[in-house]
């Protein structure tokens, strides 16, 4: 891939979903594209580039399939457990006592990727709190990509997939084999409205919610687009709501209105205001 071919595409992906390609990440960039033209039918990265050229204004379908292919969708269930168990012990049973009144609670997962992250918290709300199913539960999961959105919403996963921190009493309990395939209980995964949200461009409408699951995405963007974004998820925290994010990633020096909280063995963030 020549470095103006390089440019291109770091540039619109940049644009599009303001993930940041450095210089010296033409590898990744040409073996992702290599993908892509291969499922294209195209012989080689450089007649997709050319393709991707030739589309009328920069706007078309390609363009579209380039960015998802940019995006890393690596995920898995209960993915570094203790937010989950943190849910469990502490999170959802104080919500419950404070939201009892209205029985209202809602939940987002912002970069839901193939649907584990969000599956893994319908589970953990069938086993230990199945009442809040009952109330006027709201969970809406959301990502950029289009791919993995059609399969979260699928509720499909491989054997490799279901072997990634799934316990095999839930794999019994709330997946049924389905070809080679082990699909996610219809009756938990319709719970779950998944939508295309780029944290990037404008929102679509969303409910004011409780807990904010946004994690492991935030590590891909400039601190002056984690700043919009968390200024965002502040506005549409409820009072005593918590934001999730991943290891790596931190309200520290981006947004003062965050106060890391550690609950349990897990960090959250709360609105100062709120904590
Ligand atoms: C590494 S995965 C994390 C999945 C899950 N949250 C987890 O921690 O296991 C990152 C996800 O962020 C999504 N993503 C990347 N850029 C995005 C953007 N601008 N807007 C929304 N989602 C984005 C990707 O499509 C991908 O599914």
């Amino acid at each position: 891939m020549s470095p103006a071919d390089f440019d291109y595409i770091r540039a619109y992906v940049r644009e599009q979903a303001a993930i940041v390609l450095e210089p010296g990440k033409e590898y990744l960039v040409e073996s992702r594209l290599f993908t892509l033209a291969r499922k294209e039918n195209l012989a080689s990265v450089d007649a997709l580039i050319a393709k991707i050229r030739a589309e009328i204004g920069g706007r078309g379908p390609l363009h579209r399939k380039v960015v998802d292919a940019m995006t890393t969708n690596e995920t898995s269930f209960f993915r570094d457990i203790h937010p989950f168990d943190t849910l469990r012990k502490e999170l959802l049973p104080d919500l419950m006592r404070r939201r009892g009144a209205d029985r209202k609670l809602a939940i987002w997962c912002g970069a839901a990727s193939t649907g584990q992250e969000p599956f893994s918290v319908m589970m953990l709300i069938a086993e230990h709190f199945p009442e809040l199913l009952k109330w006027d539960f709201k969970f809406v999961a959301t990502d950029l990509c289009t791919e993995v959105l059609a399969r979260a919403k699928a509720g499909r996963f491989t054997q490799l997939e279901v072997n990634r921190g799934l316990p095999a009493t839930h794999l019994v309990k709330y997946f049924t084999r389905v070809g080679n395939e082990w699909e996610f209980k219809a009756e938990l995964r319709n719970r779950v409205t998944f939508q295309e949200l780029n944290l990037v461009k404008e929102w679509p409408p969303l409910p004011m919610v409780d807990i904010v699951f946004l994690r492991n995405v935030l590590i891909y963007f400039d601190v002056e687009t984690k700043r919009m974004i968390l200024g965002k998820i502040g506005r549409m925290l409820r009072p005593g709501g918590s934001l999730f994010l991943g290891g790596a990633e931190t309200t520290i020096g981006v947004d003062d209105n965050f106060q890391r909280v550690v609950v349990d063995k897990t960090t959250c963030y709360r609105l100062k205001a709120a904590a």
